[in-house]
């Protein structure tokens, strides 16, 4: 049984991963840390027997802690990921896995150093649904991929209304739509179609004041400092590509989360559905002789995994770390790939600045 600490009991703790962790056999969360006593004391209060700290160096000295979730805001993971596995703690961290490539490549060192797991959200490849994607492929059913069309184009945290924290360090200019929900699309076309060659943007701010909508922070003004738009186009080489929207000023959308163009085929999930981690899929099927027996197939389900109950998109994060824990399942979502995402979500900014594409270095 790993025994687990929560590092930051904020809106994604309380929302996505604590109903996962409630339902989960092979761990037992038993710290929770937040510099806010409340939070910590609230997400303690959930799990019993489980401790509630306010100090860092306290909580990963709690006995017997095998493994810690980085939930806190996103500036701040590579730190807190860094003490956690200096302190011999295993890792999941939010998204971004970093700031910068490098502070990411000294994490998978350490981890590697301390003989450590770490894996980085987001979990879109450890779903079933994608799972079901990656062998469907395979099988060279559909063909092979050549085109993904990706699209995360909401107004932001601030307009989102059921949302509980502060919103405005999604705004902040490091943060933003990119690395909010364009690292999802990011994840998803590189699971698919492999590591990238080469990126080009282009992006702006369309819309340069928000106010909060809802919550305990209604009424706020927030100063936009990110692109607000982005528009990403992935070159994988051998004439394979990618065509990413991550934008904070889209109102609302019918476009899908993401299309999948392959040879023989082509995959459509629909943007409603996203954050199911077990969910369908459309696929249709090109026939390719002239009797034309084709067309779409729509809501197909993946085979229902026999590792017990289903999730969320993000709760498959916490159940797949769990599972690799317990040697129940190999890494998916593994620090390289998140590297590599984060190289690419960094060079998107380069390339806005700099008006061109530019190379990519890291694999997975
Ligand atoms: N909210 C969501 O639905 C959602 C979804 C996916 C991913 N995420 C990611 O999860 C992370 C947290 O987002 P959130 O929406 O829960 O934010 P939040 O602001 O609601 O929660 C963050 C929590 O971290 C605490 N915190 C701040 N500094 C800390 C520190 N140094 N040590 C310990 N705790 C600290 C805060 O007090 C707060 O309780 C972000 O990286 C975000 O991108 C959130």
């Amino acid at each position: 049984m790993t025994k687990l600490g929560i590092i930051g009991c904020g809106d994604v703790a309380f929302r996505s991963y604590f109903p996962v962790l409630e339902q989960l056999g092979d761990a037992q969360v038993v710290a929770c840390f937040d510099t806010v006593a409340d939070r910590a004391r609230r997400a303690a209060a959930r799990f019993p027997g489980a401790e509630a700290y306010t100090a860092y160096e306290e909580f990963l000295a709690h006995p017997g802690l095998d493994a810690v979730i980085n939930l806190t805001p996103a500036p701040l993971h590579a730190q807190v990921t860094e003490a956690a596995l200096r302190a011999g703690k295993h890792v999941l961290s939010e998204k971004p896995i970093a700031s910068k490539v490098e502070d990411a490549q000294a994490l998978i060192e350490l981890a590697r150093e301390q003989g450590l797991l770490l894996l980085a959200a987001p979990a879109v490849m450890a779903t079933p649904r994608f799972k079901w994607v990656k062998r469907l492929l395979a099988s060279g059913r559909i063909g092979s991929p050549t085109l993904a069309v990706a699209q995360m184009a909401t107004m932001g945290p601030a307009s989102w209304r059921e949302y509980t924290g502060d919103p405005t360090v999604f705004y902040s200019a490091t943060v933003g739509p990119v690395v909010d929900i364009g690292v999802y699309a990011l994840h998803a076309v590189t699971g698919l179609l492999g590591p990238a060659r080469r990126v080009q943007a282009m992006g702006g701010i369309a819309i340069p004041e928000r106010k909060v909508l809802t919550g305990p922070h209604a009424g706020k003004k927030i100063q936009v400092e990110a692109n607000d738009h982005v528009l990403i186009h992935l070159d994988f080489g051998h004439s394979r590509f990618a065509q990413v929207l991550a934008s904070f000023a889209v109102p609302n959308s019918k476009a899908p989360a993401i299309e999948l163009h392959c040879t023989g085929g082509t995959l459509s999930l629909d943007i409603t559905r996203w954050y199911e981690g077990y969910g369908s899929i459309d696929v249709y099927l090109e026939d390719g002789s002239e009797l034309g027996v084709e067309g779409w197939i729509n809501g197909l389900y993946p085979p229902l995994p026999d590792e017990g109950p289903t999730f969320s998109l993000i709760g498959y994060g916490p159940a797949h770390f769990v599972r690799c824990l317990a040697g129940k399942e190999e890494p998916i979502l593994t620090a390289e790939h998140a590297t590599h995402v984060l190289e690419i979500m960094n060079k998107i900014g380069d390339s806005i600045r700099q008006g061109r594409a530019l190379d990519l270095d890291t694999s997975f």
